[in-house]
């Protein structure tokens, strides 16, 4: 949970951590006495479930020749013991790991959230960035005079590595805010990459990210994202059971699911044929009103009305043509 907060946060799924962040909160007054006790909390219950078995073998030993107790109900009393705390010390553990996804979470929150102004256009469904000056913490990274992406639009990113063509991409979701200039994102922008999470769960639980969606749409998702494997494949933690192709469908699908009106896809089709890469960008750009793909095959040269080119600081558009109709 801890790993995949960013993912959360990027699908604009605020209800799981609410729902899960509401609960404990009535469980705890204060958040930092928590993060001490979650520590203190492992280590006792792991003290407690080890020692308790063994002291309630010692007092039945003991009270035996005193003729309150057997051998034998002593060592059942322990068995029994056993079983009790394992379960108890397995559930502080997961209270432990459950208060550090939620200073995660808090912690994604609040920098993605931390926009000086709200985006200026959140009804329309277009991209305009001007004059930008775009980067991390501080530093600038890339330059970007004016783009503008309309409905219908399909932009191919490209560039070196390190150019800034994440940068840019996380911009245009409205993920970061520019250093300088203005970047207006649209409301329902979605970005991924491969640093999305996988969580250990099936593959229908890690499109839906255990929100609410009927099932056809899920399967529906899953169909445009070329997933051929069952959705009720166990992943396993970071999709451990999945291969890279197969992980990055299931992230594409996750986007897919939320019909967002601009997806920015950051080299999420590394892992997959020329053939199937082929078939997810014609079904994106079907679907997706504006569509970004940052990658450095050019298969998506093919689908692009727009290209920008990342390099030495600047974000040059050089080619844009009118998107077919
Ligand atoms: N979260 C971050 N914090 C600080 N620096 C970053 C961060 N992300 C990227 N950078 C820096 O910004 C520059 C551009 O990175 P990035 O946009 O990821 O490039 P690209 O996607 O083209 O490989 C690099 O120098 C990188 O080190
Ligand atoms: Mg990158």
């Amino acid at each position: 949970m801890v790993d995949g907060a960013h993912s959360l946060y990027r699908m604009g799924v605020r209800e799981l951590p609410g729902v899960l962040l509401k609960a404990t909160a009535e469980w705890l007054s204060s958040y930092k006495k928590l993060q001490l006790y979650s520590k203190s909390l492992n280590f006792g219950a792991s003290a407690i479930a080890f020692a308790a078995p063994y002291f309630a073998m010692a007092l039945g030993l003991f009270l035996t020749p005193l003729g309150l107790s057997t051998v034998g109900s002593a060592v059942a009393v322990r068995q029994l013991l056993a079983g009790v705390f394992e379960p108890a010390s397995q559930l502080m553990a997961k209270l432990s790991s459950f208060y550090q996804f939620k200073a995660s979470f808090q912690i994604v929150a609040e920098l993605v959230e931390g926009w000086a102004e709200p985006p200026a256009v959140k009804q329309g469904a277009s991209v305009v960035v001007k004059n930008a000056v775009l980067g991390h913490g501080g530093r600038a990274v890339l330059h970007v005079d004016s783009l503008v992406l309309e409905h219908g639009d399909f932009l191919w990113i490209r560039g070196p590595t390190g150019a800034g063509k994440s940068t840019l991409g996380k911009a245009i979701a409205g993920l970061i805010k520019p250093l300088e200039g203005s970047v207006e994102a649209p409301e329902g922008a979605i970005y991924i990459g491969n640093d999305d999470y996988i969580f250990d769960g099936t593959v229908y639980e890690n499109i839906t990210l255990w929100e609410e969606y009927p099932r056809e749409e899920v399967e529906r998702a899953a169909r445009l994202a070329r997933i051929d494997f069952p959705l009720d494949k166990p992943c396993g933690e970071g999709g451990s059971s999945l291969s890279e192709g197969q992980r990055q469908r299931v992230i594409m699908a996750r986007a897919l699911l939320r019909r967002p009106r601009s997806l920015v896809m950051d080299e999420i089709t590394s892992g997959l044929n020329a053939e199937v890469e082929e078939e997810v960008l014609e079904a994106v750009k079907r679907e997706v009103p504006i569509v970004v793909v940052i990658s450095h095959r050019d298969t998506a040269g093919k689908y692009a009305n727009k290209i920008v080119e990342v390099n030495n600081g600047i974000a040059r558009v050089v080619k844009c043509a009118t998107p077919r109709p």
